[in-house]
């Protein structure tokens, strides 16, 4: 509101510092209507120019237009500025900081199982054998048979089997991959084969499938201490120089002799897995002849052997994929 006295360029004056002080377009336009609106005191003062006599009101006319246009000039310039330095903030707000250091991504880790599995398969392969794979849903002749094991033999009980149409089995044990491997072959030759085995096996502690690893060679001059040799040497390898080895007399179908190995693990005598020199039949339904050629073959849980090297409870726990568990591995 303009005091009648108020001079035009005090006014004006005003006008600006308030304009400039404005810190947002709102209060501009607020301050703006304040001098220029129906009520402003610019436009007040244009009301009362009729009371003047005209040559005072020319002049004083022109003072008061200059004037008006004066504030709508500065108040242009203020609402540009607010504005760009409103995107400015905006701008700044979004940017990107490229020197901020980012954040890492979360790696994965193979399963415990495979970690072993590699190694054990790394071990044998620099001491030449290669690596064989057998099927899982097996014929009774290469899981049984062939193996000395026919339909009334003992040894089938310890093996609950999954039996699936047309007469096939879900292979009890990777030994069913000897008579693949060798049938129709030419010795000398040694080989491993990891695989899955699966028992009907309901104990909590353990799981209808598992893994076992085989492995077996044949030339024509090999003995119990080549098995005994390799078979440290793994252990040694896996569990580190100071892992003892024992070797119990034990009976496989397909072996003889056949012998089950326990080897030292925090002080303990621990069953390990089984092995002996390959039967001279077994050898024979291969095609091979038992009197030229010999063989050793071993077996063991490559689960087991992971949860030993672990200091893990339950070999279940490997199978639930579980990555709370698994990650503390
Ligand atoms: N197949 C046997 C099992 O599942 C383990 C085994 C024992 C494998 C002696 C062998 C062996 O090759 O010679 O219990």
């Amino acid at each position: 509101m303009a005091p009648e006295g108020h001079s035009v360029d005090q006014l004006l004056g005003q006008a600006r510092t308030e304009l400039s002080a404005a810190s947002s377009t709102q209060e501009l336009a607020e301050v703006r209507a304040g001098y220029l609106g129906k009520k402003g005191s610019i436009s007040q003062l244009l009301r009362t120019l009729g009371k003047l006599d005209p040559a005072e009101r020319k002049q004083r006319g022109q003072a008061v237009n200059d004037a008006k246009q004066a504030i709508e000039a500065h108040f242009a310039e203020c609402r540009a500025a607010l504005e760009g330095s409103a995107r400015q903030r905006a701008l700044a707000e979004t940017q990107l900081d490229v020197t901020l250091p980012g954040a890492a991504p979360r790696r994965g880790h193979l399963h415990p199982l495979t970690h072993v599995t590699r190694d054990m398969v790394s071990f044998f392969t620099s001491m030449g054998f290669s690596v064989e794979e057998g099927p899982e849903v097996e014929t009774d002749w290469h899981n049984f048979e062939a193996l000395n094991i026919p339909a009334e033999h003992p040894s089938r009980d310890e093996q609950d089997t999954f039996y699936v149409s047309g007469g096939n089995l879900l292979r009890t044990q990777t030994s069913n991959v000897q008579i693949r491997a060798m049938t129709g072959r030419t010795p000398p030759f040694r080989f491993i084969a990891p695989g899955r085995v699966y028992r009907h096996d309901l104990s909590p502690k353990h799981s209808p499938m598992f893994h076992q690893i085989e492995g077996f060679l044949v030339d024509d001059r090999v003995t119990f201490g080549d098995l005994k040799g390799v078979l440290f040497a793994f252990a040694k390898h896996l569990f580190g120089e100071e892992t003892e080895l024992r070797f119990r007399a034990n009976h496989f179908p397909f072996t003889e002799p056949s012998a089950e190995m326990d080897l030292t693990w925090k002080g303990e005598w621990l069953e390990w897995g089984g092995c002996g020199m390959i039967h001279p039949q077994v050898l024979e339904r291969c095609g091979i002849d038992p009197e030229t050629w010999r063989g050793f073959a071993f077996g063991m849980g490559i689960d087991r052997t992971a949860l030993l090297r672990y200091g893990f409870p339950a070999l279940r726990l490997l199978f639930e994929g579980d990555v709370r568990v698994l990650e503390q591995i």
